[in-house]
């Protein structure tokens, strides 16, 4: 969460240091803020969003610097105001820091602080570290990047930092330990950001700082880095940028989430592409084609992630055990991190993330790999930590998804799911040729059928408006639709703020029925050959007792049809594919409900994009 920005150059340093922040704030928008230098510190910090900043600092400050930091902030210590937002500055007013992460023991520093005349005045960890930083430059006589780098080996916890020091504005020192740190290389320039997009219009060159790395970066003068535990001098890759500009804007969408859902259809052509063999009928995915004999001789799979991609292992742990035969458990990695898992010779863990940055699947990764287990990475972020923690993995090549709500990250996430599956079972004999065909023909077909789901655009509105109101939703799948009726009603909470519960259809009747009324809707997933009869008892339960019925059906269907209140048909395909399509409507439906109540739709509050705290 956070994001942060920085550049040192010939150019304006405002102007790149709030566009980039702009392209950032998808990381967090609670505050935000500015530090430029011209022959004097001018920082200017507001509560709410970089639009917000921008006014201020037109009226507040000189915005003519050719050295800038900026921070777009998700408040972990203090509440959202002007004097906790960073930039932060310590006491001697000479050095200015913005952060991303947090700093665990800060509270006894800053009691090590306070009994040396240190004085604070925000509740930040950031203005702790910041106020270390100098009081090690000035004890210890060290230049800036010397005590960034030994006041940080006092800390504990997650920090990707900018700082320079107005006494010495030619360079600012970066480092960064849990939370991803990018610095693109111009000509004579150097920019930094949380991830790449702040520099995407000025160079392809880019660093993806390492952990436990810091770096001192100056215009026109020679950049270096260290690592932060025994002074070691190295030499980071340089990597060239394939992200293109246009991939991170709207293109003609109202919001981020509604192009990214509908992306999806040419995201999913991307993850299989390459991938998919339909003519030669294999699958080729390097990260399972290396490691063929560890998934095929796999005791056990254990998914770990969280939230969307948590519940893509759901579907995941339903694919493995049809398709390849192998028993899955699906944890939160919140939850395995603090566990004492049983992990033994031949487990295999499977780690999923869009962000590749989530703290909690991280840790859980770390933990993982500590007990010996192979670990692989589902990711869609190229280069984040998660793909680097990995033993082995594959990008899902959803492209950038902006959109707070995840959406063609979870769909692209599924795919590959499929594909590992699909290699495996085939390899292991699980499946025969012929089911291994159908199933390339029917992926194959995905696309063109997401698209048809897409077309029903309109009619999910209309039903939008029906529904809006509700303060209550239900969610109801089965099988391999459990998992997107759970998806369903995230989507729902985190964007409209309405409470909605995902369930297993046959579970309704152990509880949630009792919440059924006629303010209550009800979004069921009963498609043909998913428990088909068992989930129209189900509806007719629910319609007893007055309860609205949205349902989602397969093209062809008539008795839910004529029940149901309202319904979407998606295309028919394999039961197990049909999370691909039973999604669609319900992203949808999720989006349009909150543009009708108003709702800031890609960033809804309280949430972050990568969430990179505990
Ligand atoms: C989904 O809409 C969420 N915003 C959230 O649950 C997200 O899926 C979760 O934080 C995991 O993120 P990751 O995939 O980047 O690890």
């Amino acid at each position: 969460m956070c994001g942060i920005v920085g550049y040192i150059g010939d150019k304006n340093a405002y102007e790149i240091v709030i566009n980039g922040l702009r392209r950032l704030e998808y990381r967090g928008y609670d505050s935000s803020g500015i530090a430029l230098y011209n022959s004097e510190l001018n920082v200017c910090k507001t509560k709410g969003k970089v639009e917000k900043l921008v006014k201020k600092a037109k009226k507040n400050i000189s915005l003519e610097a050719n050295i800038g930091i900026g921070h777009t902030r998700w408040a972990t210590h203090g509440e959202p105001n002007n004097v906790n937002a960073h930039p932060l500055i310590s006491n001697n007013g000479s050095l200015v820091i913005v952060h991303n992460g947090i700093i665990e023991n800060y509270a006894t520093i800053k009691n090590e602080l306070i009994d040396k005349g240190y004085n604070f005045k925000s509740e930040t960890d950031t203005e702790v570290l910041v106020n270390l930083i100098e009081y090690v430059q000035e004890t210890e006589n060290v230049k800036l990047g010397k005590a960034v780098q030994l006041a940080l080996s006092q800390v504990f916890g997650a920090y990707a930092i900018a700082v320079f020091d107005k006494k010495k504005p030619d360079e600012i020192v970066v480092a960064r330990l849990g939370s991803p740190l990018a610095i693109g290389i111009g000509e004579g320039e150097m920019f930094i950001g949380s991830d790449v997009t702040p520099f995407l219009d000025f160079t392809r060159k880019v660093i993806y700082l390492d952990e436990g790395q810091v770096g001192v970066l100056r215009n026109h003068k020679e950049t270096k880095f260290y690592e932060i535990s025994n002074d070691s001098i190295i030499s980071p890759n340089i990597e060239t940028l394939e992200l293109e500009l246009s991939e991170i804007e709207k293109g003609g969408f109202d919001h981020f989430m509604l192009k990214e859902i509908h992306e999806q259809p040419k995201a999913i052509i991307d993850t299989l592409r390459g991938r998919l063999k339909l003519n030669k009928g294999i699958i080729k995915l390097s990260g399972i084609d290396n490691n063929l004999n560890k998934f095929t001789s796999a005791n056990k799979i254990t998914i770990i992630g969280c939230g969307t991609s948590w519940h893509a292992g759901l579907v995941g742990e339903y694919i493995f055990e049809k398709i390849s035969r192998i028993p899955v458990e699906v944890e939160y990695a919140s939850e395995f991190r603090y566990r004492d898992p049983i992990i033994n010779p031949n487990d295999i863990v499977i780690a999923i993330s869009q962000s590749g940055e989530t703290a909690d699947t991280l840790a859980a990764m770390k933990l993982a790999k500590e007990k010996g287990a192979f670990v692989f990475g589902i990711c869609n972020v190229v280069g984040s930590s998660i793909t680097r923690e990995s033993n082995s993995g594959t990008y899902t090549h959803a492209g950038p998804e902006i959109g707070v709500a995840s959406t063609k990250a979870f769909t692209t996430q599924i795919t590959v799911l499929y594909l590992m599956a699909l290699k495996i079972g085939k390899a292991k004999g699980i499946i025969s040729n012929n089911v291994f065909n159908k199933y390339l023909t029917e992926l194959n077909l995905i696309p063109e059928k997401i698209e048809k789901s897409l077309s029903f655009n309109n009619k999910i509105e209309e039903i939008a408006d029906q529904i809006k109101d509700s303060t209550n939703c239900l969610y109801l799948g089965r099988g391999f639709n459990f998992p997107v009726a759970l998806e369903g009603a995230l989507k729902l909470k985190e964007i409209s703020y309405i409470h909605a519960e995902g369930y297993p259809a046959a579970e309704m009747k152990h509880g949630p029925i009792a919440l059924i009324d006629e303010n209550m809707p009800t979004v069921v997933i009963a498609t043909a050959k998913g428990h088909y009869e068992k989930v129209v008892s189900n509806i007719r339960e629910i319609q007893s007792r007055k309860g609205k019925i949205i349902a989602i059906i397969t093209k062809g269907d008539k008795d839910v049809k004529e029940i149901a209140d309202y319904y979407i048909e998606i295309p028919e395909t394999i039961e197990s594919l049909t999370p691909l399509l039973t999604t669609i409507p319900l992203q949808l439906l999720s989006y349009h409900i909150a543009v009708k109540l108003g709702k800031n739709v890609d960033q809804p509050r309280n949430l972050a994009k990568s969430v990179t705290v505990e």
